[in-house]
């Protein structure tokens, strides 16, 4: 359960200049999902209220994130993460909470027990703490100094950081996760400066000024806790996305999911997959995508937000999005399911389908070569191959509904709106343009006619 009387700032405002992209770097993805969706969900897990501090692409992080808009904090100019959390300042004060948990939104790895092991030790009295952790080279990163007594002193950026007035580099970096106490710190955040190498204001420089005030400051340091470091770089966002889809895969391992090529499965966040389902990789089922008990996704698929019931099949090579495939359903290999395409209970969908806001009933069938978009397929329905629903007419969209039992006859058009009854048959290679009722064989093609042919040699 959140903590009511917390508050979390999500420091998201920079370009994010190493990722050579026009997106601001909040929105590069982990496993389908943005930077700024990991650092939300772990922080609002904690904290019963989230601000966000943007600025770069402020239109493309509201977009993306409508969810997180209502608390946005638009930063116009970047002078620094303390400054960005100045700006959120009134905002905090507004809020009344007692702790302010401040996380980089480049840190997707942060997850929710980081944040509540910061808050706990706020609560127990630290008026800042913040997760350090011991690099081989501290590299870019923030340097922690101690005392003689291994307190904490203060943290030296890279840039500024001089072994000569600092001392030696022990490696003990800042992972930029911080927990404040509200009433404590404002002085202390007010009275940053920007004299530094790179003439920003700094949030780290908090910590040496509220040792300077007497405040109770403490650096929690963190065996492993490479992950909590923000991601700047192509190169470590690929790690990042390496290391979370480990993470999900162990996790389904021990859960009981069936992985097949577990290297290659990628498994987003939010995707839930029941133990005894089977999964083969190279996939990727992202989103919300759930699959149930029993049910087998095979290889080179890819799932986004789909539903996969218990006992259903996915077979090779097919590309799902928002659709859902039911109980003993089989789709696949080369099947295409845009949104709101279903899949019946028994049915099968096969090589080279498409199918949107398409459904096909109970047993139905649409094996090869097909495209359904705006239809409805009755139970038991046999769609020949090279079936088409014309749904589009260059302005709108039209509905073809063909109810149970029908047959649908090879390389058929169905010129929408159109209906075809229950039972009705549709002969092979006919337009229909016009509703077939009920039990009727319709046959709407050329008659052929066989000519002799007029040659001069036979
Ligand atoms: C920061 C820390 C460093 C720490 C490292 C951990 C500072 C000064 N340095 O460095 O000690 O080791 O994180 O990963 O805090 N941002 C704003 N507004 C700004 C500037 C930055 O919102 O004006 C946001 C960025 O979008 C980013 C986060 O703050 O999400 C951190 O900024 P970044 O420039 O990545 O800081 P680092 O140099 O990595
Ligand atoms: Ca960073």
């Amino acid at each position: 359960m959140p903590h009511e009387n917390t508050i979390a700032v999500i420091l998201a405002a920079g370009k994010g200049t190493r990722m050579h992209s026009d997106k601001p770097k909040v929105l590069q993805t982990l496993l389908g999902e943005t930077m700024l969706r990991y650092v939300a969900d772990a922080a609002s897990s904690v904290a019963g209220r989230v601000l966000t501090v943007v600025g770069h692409g402020v239109d493309m992080v509201r977009a993306a994130h409508p969810e997180l808009a209502g608390d946005f904090v638009v930063q116009e100019e970047q002078k620094g993460t303390g400054h960005a959390l100045q700006v959120a300042w009134e905002t905090v004060r507004e809020s009344g909470a007692s702790h302010c948990i401040v996380v980089n939104g480049d840190a997707p790895l942060v997850t929710a027990a980081d944040i509540e092991e910061l808050l706990a030790d706020a609560r127990d009295g630290a008026d800042i703490t913040f997760l350090t952790t011991v690099l081989p080279d501290a590299g870019a990163f923030g340097r922690v100094l101690r005392d003689a007594d291994g307190q904490v002193a203060g943290i030296v950026e890279a840039k500024d950081f001089d072994p000569a007035i600092h001392g030696q580099d022990t490696g003990e970096v800042n992972t930029g996760i911080f927990c404040l106490s509200a009433a404590s710190v404002e002085e202390a955040l007010f009275s940053l400066t920007s004299a530094n190498r790179a003439g920003e204001y700094y949030i780290t420089d908090l910590v040496g000024l509220g040792v300077q005030a007497g405040l109770t400051v403490r650096a929690l340091r963190r065996e492993g806790g490479q992950d909590l470091l923000g991601v700047n770089s192509p190169l470590e966002l690929a790690n990042a996305e390496e290391r979370l889809r480990g993470r999900i895969v162990e996790r389904l391992l021990a859960d009981g999911v069936l992985l097949h090529q577990q290297g290659q499965v990628v498994v987003g966040p939010r995707a839930a997959v029941a133990p005894g389902a089977e999964i083969t990789g190279p996939c990727r089922i992202l989103g919300t995508t759930s699959v149930g008990r029993g049910a087998r996704v095979g290889a080179f698929c890819q799932l986004e937000d789909c539903i996969i019931d218990p006992g259903a099949t996915v077979r090779e090579f097919c590309h799902m999005q928002e659709a859902h495939v039911a109980v003993g359903a089989v789709a696949g290999p080369y099947t295409r399911l845009r949104p709101g395409a279903d899949v019946g209970e028994d049915a099968r969908v096969g090589n080279f389908v498409e199918m949107k806001k398409a459904s096909l009933g109970k047993g139905a069938k649409a094996s090869h070569l097909t495209y359904l978009g705006d239809a409805t397929v009755g139970a038991g329905t046999n769609i020949g191959a090279g079936t088409i629903t014309c749904n589009y007419d260059g302005k709108n969209k039209h509905k073809t509904d063909i109810g149970p039992g029908a047959f649908i006859g090879s390389n058929t058009a169905l010129v929408a709106p159109v209906n075809v009854g229950a039972g009705a048959l549709v002969a092979a290679g006919s337009v229909i343009t016009k509703d077939v009722p009920e039990g009727v064989l319709a046959v709407a093609r050329g008659r052929q006619s066989n000519i002799e042919r007029r040659r001069k040699n036979p």
